[in-house]
């Protein structure tokens, strides 16, 4: 009698084992991934990534670039903005893949040297952060503003950074900012403002 119960297996054993896959049945699908190579922040780099990969998620979560913030992840209020090819671009509705071989510009790379810009000075300065949370999209925006305009009116400025939603500031000390790093970049005859 013994010798028959040795030889039944446990259920358990059975039971662990994988699913046999079906013939035909296609397997787990691979996401398609390509090499994204662009100039970040002044800086060449390459990076292996998902093809579906939001812009903004590249820079936070693959480059590092906590600066760039993610608010209504839905394109109404500019707290994802960054600078691509100069231009002011939402992060949060832009893939990665899309800015391939494109020079893009994060709040990170708009310090000087490690310290910060006039314009972020001014912003510091003149109260035009408060939370913060929308700082970076606002100070992208404005730097192309002032890049392309460098001594703009206030209807100016707020038909600029109109994009962009601050639920802290009431958006005169913003203005007052924009206009600070303006005076500050003409006293310095023009650059990065
Ligand atoms: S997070 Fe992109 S526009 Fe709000
Ligand atoms: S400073 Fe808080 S949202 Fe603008």
């Amino acid at each position: 009698m013994t010798s028959t119960a040795a030889t039944v297996a446990p259920a358990s054993a059975t039971s662990e084992k994988p699913p046999a896959p079906t013939p035909g049945t296609p397997g787990p699908k691979k996401r398609p991934r390509s090499i994204l190579g662009l100039t970040l922040n002044g800086r060449e780099r390459e990076d292996l990534i998902p093809d579906g990969l939001l812009l903004l998620d590249y820079l936070r979560e693959v480059a590092g670039l906590t600066g760039t913030k993610q608010g209504c992840d839905g394109g109404e209020c500019g707290a994802c903005t960054v600078l691509v090819d100069g231009q002011p671009r939402l992060s949060c509705s832009t893939l990665a893949v899309q800015v391939q071989g494109r020079h893009v510009e994060t709040v990170e790379g708009l310090t000087e040297g490690g310290t910060m810009s006039p314009l972020q000075q001014a912003f510091h300065e003149s109260l035009g952060a408060q939370c913060g949370f929308c700082t970076p999209g606002m100070i992208t925006t404005a730097e192309a503003l002032l890049r392309r305009n460098p001594n703009p009116s206030v209807d100016e400025i707020k038909t600029a950074m109109g994009g962009n939603l601050c639920r802290c500031t009431g958006y005169v000390k913003i203005i007052e900012s924009v206009q600070v790093a303006a005076a500050a970049r003409a006293a310095a005859g023009g650059g990065k403002s």
